[in-house]
């Protein structure tokens, strides 16, 4: 039996598989800083830079607890428009300028059915993986319409639990034929113009037993074969991903049977695992010890795809990520009759959750994302509105949460090109364990003219003295988030508690302070 058969959604750490040690000797992170410095950030102007991809800055959608309806959709609010979508919501999210939003789940999907959620009439149907019924008045047509109003591609998952091959391909003449039964049927829902939509996965989390329709290793790689094989005769220019994990007793058979087929993995990732009652969030520090550990699962996927021969043709898609997974105790699959573990969903929308740990796991999370950008050009984080979201929807507004600010400073300042660079930090340790008290990315624009570097300080009560070498530090534009406190967070009453500040700065000797528990993203012109 494979390590995967044994595996349980507890389990679930890194892509299913044993925590990955996060304890390196502290002397690791240290070597060669002056006395004096905190941190050292070395350019390698020899190394080739990075153009990374903005679909990293994606966002997941999934039919749960307030994440769609309730969240993105709600006719009837004074908030909403005539087809129901929050024009708040769409105006906050549209500051994100996201690129990508994957829907409609997630475990909500191996037991969907699309047909239900197309046409004037609308079948509310029981969704067995969450155990309530889904109106369906949010299908197809409204996920598109609604991608188009955020300014984003519509990215959807398929039913490989309960579905058949033949049912994802349906969808896919759905969405993307003016020809055949389901391509006219769009046009007679009145969308005449095919939706083009181009990125499509199969399955979400197969792997695990308590996915409603779970696999085995050796069912999945037909499965996944057979239904890129079906979906490319509807539609030969789709993307297509796989759900997939870094554990080559998964992987390896999923990639030599269908490998040839995908153009992603699709990865998933929580690191603080409140899916059963009564477990409490952790506390700042530690989710900053396993702030490192998002990259080390990257770098295990880089590693089984290039074992498998498909290195630099297969990329890396983190479709699912954040610090807090969701909390639905007994779920999935408990049972329309589990009220009360139902009610328990509530507790995701606790914004005193969201604090500083949040925001700073969330951009050590990018920032692996940035240092891999040429394997990992995409990542999805889970979900984008309530839940865990960076945005929380109420019936009177928006609260950006302090997640939003990193999305948003990460969106709108980095240059497009990463640069290869050395940090030596001193150690952040706690618990046995240690993580770099620094973490840096360094971006420049097309014309070398302009750098951005964005540079956390995860320490959660001293400043951090850094020196930049190689990156133009006379000056510039600093922009910092870090709250009042490492547990500071923004709720209804405090929307703006925690906000990015701006400030020009002038720098002597190449070396910046940052505060405590805070993002600060430099700007400076060569
Ligand atoms: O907790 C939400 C679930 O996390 C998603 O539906 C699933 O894909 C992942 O396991």
């Amino acid at each position: 039996m494979s390590s995967f058969d044994a595996v349980t959604r507890r389990a679930f750490t890194n892509g299913g598989l044993a925590a990955v040690a996060a304890t390196v000797s502290a002397s690791a992170f240290a070597q060669g800083l002056a006395p004096g410095l905190d941190a050292q950030v070395v350019i390698d102007a020899a190394a080739t830079p990075i153009r990374f991809d903005r679909k990293i800055f994606g966002q997941f959608l999934e039919h749960f607890h307030r994440g769609l309806y309730g969240g993105v959709f709600q006719p009837g609010s004074s908030l909403a428009d005539r087809s129901g979508f929050r024009l708040d919501v769409i105006e906050a999210l549209r500051e994100l300028r996201i690129p990508i939003v994957r829907w409609p789940g997630g475990c909500f999907v191996s037991a969907y059915h699309w047909q239900d959620g197309v046409g004037q009439l609308r079948t509310p149907a029981f969704n067995k993986p969450w155990g309530v019924e889904d109106p369906n008045t949010f299908g197809t047509d409204e996920f598109v319409a609604w991608c188009r109003m955020i300014g984003a591609e519509p990215y959807i998952c398929t039913n490989a639990g309960t579905g058949t091959f033949e049912e994802m391909s349906d969808w896919v003449e759905y969405c993307n034929l003016t020809q055949g039964k389901f391509g006219r049927m769009r046009a007679r829902n009145g969308h005449p113009k095919p939706f083009d939509v181009k990125y499509w996965s199969i399955g979400n989390e197969n792997y695990f037993p308590t996915e409603i329709g779970s696999k085995t290793i050796d069912e999945w790689g037909m499965l996944v074969r057979e239904s890129a094989k079906v979906m490319k005769a509807v539609d030969s220019k789709l993307i297509l991903l796989a759900a997939a994990t870094v554990d080559t007793d998964w992987t390896a058979p999923l990639l030599k049977v269908a490998g040839n087929f995908l153009d992603y993995i699709s990865i998933h990732g929580y690191w603080d695992f409140l899916w059963e009652r009564g477990t409490k969030p952790s506390s700042y520090i530690e989710a900053m010890m396993r702030s490192r550990q998002p990259e080390a699962q990257i770098e295990k996927a880089i590693k089984v795809v290039a074992d498998n021969g498909f290195g630099g043709k297969i990329k890396i898609a983190f479709d699912e990520w954040n610090l807090r997974s969701w909390h639905h105790p007994g779920f999935p699959g408990g049972g329309a009759d589990r009220v009360d573990l139902i009610r328990d969903r509530d507790e995701n929308d606790l914004n005193e959750v969201y604090t500083m740990a949040d925001a700073l796991f969330s951009a050590a999370f990018l920032n692996g994302c940035l240092r891999h950008g040429d394997e990992v050009r995409m990542a999805c984080m889970a979900p984008v509105v309530n839940v865990r979201g960076p945005l929380y929807a109420h019936d009177k507004g928006v609260v950006r949460r302090t997640t939003f600010h990193v999305l948003r400073m990460y969106s709108d300042l980095l240059q497009p090109n990463v640069l290869a660079s050395r940090i030596a930090s001193a150690p952040l340790t706690a618990g046995g364990k240690s993580v770099p008290q620094v973490d840096a990315v360094v971006t420049r624009s097309d014309d070398r003219r302009r750098t951005t570097t964005a540079l956390l300080n995860r320490h959660p009560s001293r400043a951090a003295r850094v020196r930049l070498d190689g990156i133009p530090a006379k000056g510039g534009r600093l922009t910092i988030l870090d709250g009042a406190s490492p547990d500071a967070y923004n709720d209804v009453a405090n929307p703006s508690r925690v906000a990015p500040r701006q400030r020009e700065i002038r720098i002597s000797g190449g070396t910046i302070e940052l505060p405590p528990h805070a993002l600060a993203v430099l700007e400076s012109e060569a």
